[in-house]
Parts: structure tokens; C-alpha cells; sequence
């Protein structure tokens, strides 16, 4: 239980400093914040996968308990890993850069990942870390209830919106794609910025401005 007050207090902590401004678990913005809570327990005491073996902290995920917009990236790296916090390396930074350009704020949005702990030398998540860790996200986004969310990167987009098998980005390119009855956009994952170059990135640059105008547009209907 410490292990939860702990992970539930740096997630504050950090919260207030990076957004300068302070945040409470209350209970009037998750509509059950018990269950919330017993959900952040049951991510730190995980030992389904045998990434619990060499995790130094979980990443439960962090953001507002009632977030018209969820995103969903792949898997903590090594910045994450030490935190204990989403998206806080270079990826990250170039998330908040994506999020601003469509004038969003990511102390607005709830962020998580796919798997809660880093796969050593940030490999590929493997069928059995996914399936282990699925349930968390279900029941992430069934307490939290999104109005909408975005997913980033190849494997949370097929995860979260198809049968498990990997697909190609632009398969999932329709707005027609839900689940739980919430609206799903899904783009590229940020650390394409970081890697891509020239004539690549350019597409790649453009390719996610769509998809963040479509995100917003859609956001802008609900
Ligand atoms: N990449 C991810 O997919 N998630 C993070 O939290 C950081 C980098």
C-alpha cells in the first residue's frame, strides 16, 4: 500500500510542477476514485509479465481523472522508467509540441501507455506483455470514460482499435473507429520526429498535422 501512496504522490508531485499548478485525487472528478486507486495498487504489485523483473518504477499513467481526451503511447523508455511518468524524455517533449499545436494543453488530457513497464533496451512489446497488461488500459479508460482518444504509434493503434494483429496506419485513417463507444484517432508515435529525416519527416510532419486536425475537429463535435 505505501508503494501506491508513494506512486500516487510522485504522480501529484510531478503534476504540480510541471503544470505549475496543484492537483487533488478528489472524489468529485472520477466517479469512483476507490476503484481508481485499487487500479494504481494493482499496476504496482503486477508481476503477470516478466518485465516486473526489470522495471525500476511502473508507469500507471498521468492526467486528469475525468480527461475528454486519453492518449495511449506504446511503452515507457528509460526516462519514463525513472520517473514513473509518462512521456517526460524527448518523445515527450515532442508530444507536448504536437498537443500545442492544435492549441491543447497536456495538463488537460490523460496520458498513458500500452504497457506500464519498460521493456529492457525499449524493445518491441512482445504478445504476452500486451495481453498481461491489456486489462489495465480496459479498465483505465472504462473508470476514466474519455470522450475521445488518440493513439500513438503503430502497436497502440492496432491494439487499441483492432483484433491484436499489427496494421498499417492507414487502415485505421477513418474516424469511424471505436471502442466502448469512444471515438479512437490514432497517429504517429512522436519519436518518428526524432528519428526521421528529409524527405521522410516532411511526410511524416504532415501526416500527423492531419491527423491532430482531424483529432481536434472531432474533439470540437463532442
Ligand atoms: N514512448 C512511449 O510510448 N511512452 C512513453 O511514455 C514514452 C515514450
Amino acid at each position: 500500500m505505501d508503494k501506491v501512496i508513494k506512486h500516487l504522490n510522485s504522480i501529484l508531485k510531478f503534476e504540480s510542477k510541471y503544470y505549475n499548478r496543484k492537483f487533488t485525487i478528489s472524489k468529485d472528478v472520477c466517479e469512483d476514485e476507490n476503484l481508481f486507486e485499487s487500479l494504481v495498487k494493482d499496476v504496482m504489485v503486477c508481476t503477470k509479465c516478466n518485465l516486473h523483473t526489470t522495471v525500476k518504477n511502473k508507469v500507471f499513467g498521468m492526467g486528469p481523472r475525468n480527461p475528454k481526451l486519453m492518449i495511449i503511447g506504446e511503452a515507457p523508455g528509460a526516462d519514463e522508467d525513472k520517473e514513473g511518468l509518462p512521456f517526460v524524455g524527448r518523445a515527450g517533449e515532442k508530444l507536448t509540441k504536437m498537443l500545442e499545436y492544435i492549441n491543447i494543453n497536456r495538463e488537460e488530457v490523460f496520458i498513458t501507455n500500452l504497457l506500464k513497464c519498460r521493456p529492457p533496451q525499449n524493445a518491441d512489446p512482445l504478445p504476452e506483455q500486451i495481453s498481461s497488461c491489456l486489462p489495465f488500459l480496459q479498465k483505465q479508460v472504462e473508470l476514466l470514460k474519455p470522450k475521445i482518444i488518440l493513439t500513438l504509434g503503430r502497436y497502440a493503434a492496432s491494439i487499441v482499435t483492432g483484433n491484436g494483429s499489427l496494421r498499417m496506419l492507414d487502415y485505421i485513417e477513418k474516424d469511424s473507429i471505436s471502442i466502448f463507444g469512444i471515438p479512437v484517432i490514432s497517429t504517429y508515435h512522436p519519436a518518428v520526429l526524432l528519428h526521421s529525416k528529409g524527405e521522410k519527416l516532411e511526410n511524416i510532419r504532415i501526416q500527423i498535422a492531419n491527423d491532430l486536425k482531424r483529432l481536434k475537429s472531432r474533439m470540437e463535435r463532442i
